[in-house]
């Protein structure tokens, strides 16, 4: 076991795991937030990306001992005293989700893309989102509401 202390949505958490435990179920199971999907477990769909020091970061492929000292934030905490993130603003505006299940993580991937640049084109939206699957084909409502956010203000 090893003790692990981490940011979690601005709050200092410290837990006691296992330190090869991948940080996804540390965010699960310990600390109750469900709202990063597991998808294949193999870094290879972006249902659990996470931010780690403002980088989007794949949760299921990230030992939690490799999240020491680090700042995690979550689909969780991009809320801000009651308001929802510009880019979950636009996400509802365009009925993007369809089941639902990948869209923490594309969220995760759009609300960093904007904060490196304010107006990405689709290109650039394209590039960013590569690793993020989704099985219901929400691809082009993802990028219309990149484009929403982007003129309302989702690099915050
Ligand atoms: S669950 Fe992590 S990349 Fe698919
Ligand atoms: S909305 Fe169903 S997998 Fe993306």
């Amino acid at each position: 076991m090893a003790s692990i202390s981490l940011s979690v949505n601005g709050k200092k958490e410290t837990i006691d795991v296992q330190p090869d435990t991948p940080l996804l179920w540390v965010l699960r199971d310990t600390l109750g937030l469900t709202g990063t999907k597991y998808g294949c477990g193999i870094g290879a769909c972006g249902a659990c990306n996470v931010h780690m020091d403002g980088e989007v970061t794949r949760s299921c492929a990230t030992p939690v001992l490799s999240c020491d000292g680090k700042s995690i934030v979550t689909i969780e905490g991009l809320e801000q005293n009651g308001h929802l993130h510009p880019v979950q603003e636009a996400w509802i505006k365009e009925d993007v989700p369809q089941c639902g299940y990948c869209q923490p993580g594309m969220i995760m991937s759009a609300t960093a893309l904007l904060k490196k640049r304010r107006h990405p084109t689709d290109a650039d939206i394209n590039d960013a989102l590569s690793g993020n699957l989704c099985r219901c084909g929400t691809y082009n409502r993802v990028r219309k509401a990149i484009h929403l956010a982007a003129k309302n203000g989702g690099a915050q």
